[in-house]
């Protein structure tokens, strides 16, 4: 284990296990659709990937780069688009794809951006969801794990752009962004 980690949250099986237990209901939920798959960038990377080949159905994929943490553990209240998707979504069938909800910020900011660009439905799938958090309004539609309010990374969550690749979600050593 990395020696900044202070506990384990969820292995590399638990994820998968909800990868295939998410999957399956979108699945389900697009079975007559074409949904345009947005991942969050650079959160949801892995989560992205390892989602989409869980759900045997017909799809479109993109990536939308939005940031706000800007290298620290607390969220700045803005949030910035950093690169846009390239598909069109006026008419379409939308499903984001987050890492993790916290304060709401970011899910808000894009089902905003995406109304007003003309999705048809929205819906949101997030690995974890954190409703401590929470300063605004912001549901999803499947959920991973709830997770307590302690500051997670690994498995495309980042502390200062780092820990991304650990094949695992864990809790940081707080002395790691304490001392910083
Ligand atoms: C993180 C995370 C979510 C968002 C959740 O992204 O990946 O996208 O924050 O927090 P919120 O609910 O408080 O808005 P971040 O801005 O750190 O960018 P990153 O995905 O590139 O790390
Ligand atoms: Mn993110
Ligand atoms: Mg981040």
């Amino acid at each position: 284990m990395n020696n900044d980690i202070l506990k384990v949250l969820y292995s590399t099986e638990q994820i998968d296990e909800a990868c295939k237990r998410l999957g399956k209901q979108i699945q389900k939920v697009y079975a007559d659709k074409v949904p345009v798959v947005i991942g969050v960038l650079k959160g949801a990377t892995f989560f992205m990937s390892d989602i989409v080949r869980q759900a045997d159905t017909y799809m479109e994929i993109d990536f939308i780069d939005v940031s706000s943490y800007h290298g620290t553990t607390q969220s700045s209240g803005k949030v910035d688009l950093v690169t846009d998707i390239s598909t069109d979504v006026s008419g379409r069938d939308v499903l984001i794809i987050e890492d993790i909800v916290d304060t709401g910020r970011t899910l808000k900011f894009l089902m905003d951006n995406l109304t007003k660009r003309g999705a048809r439905s929205i819906k949101v799938c997030t690995l974890l969801d954190k409703p401590a958090g929470r300063q605004l309004e912001a549901n999803s539609d499947f959920i991973g794990f709830e997770v307590p309010n302690e500051f997670v990374v690994g498995y495309g969550l980042d502390y200062d752009e780092k820990y991304r690749n650990l094949p695992y979600i864990g809790v940081l050593k707080p002395e790691i962004y304490t001392n910083n």
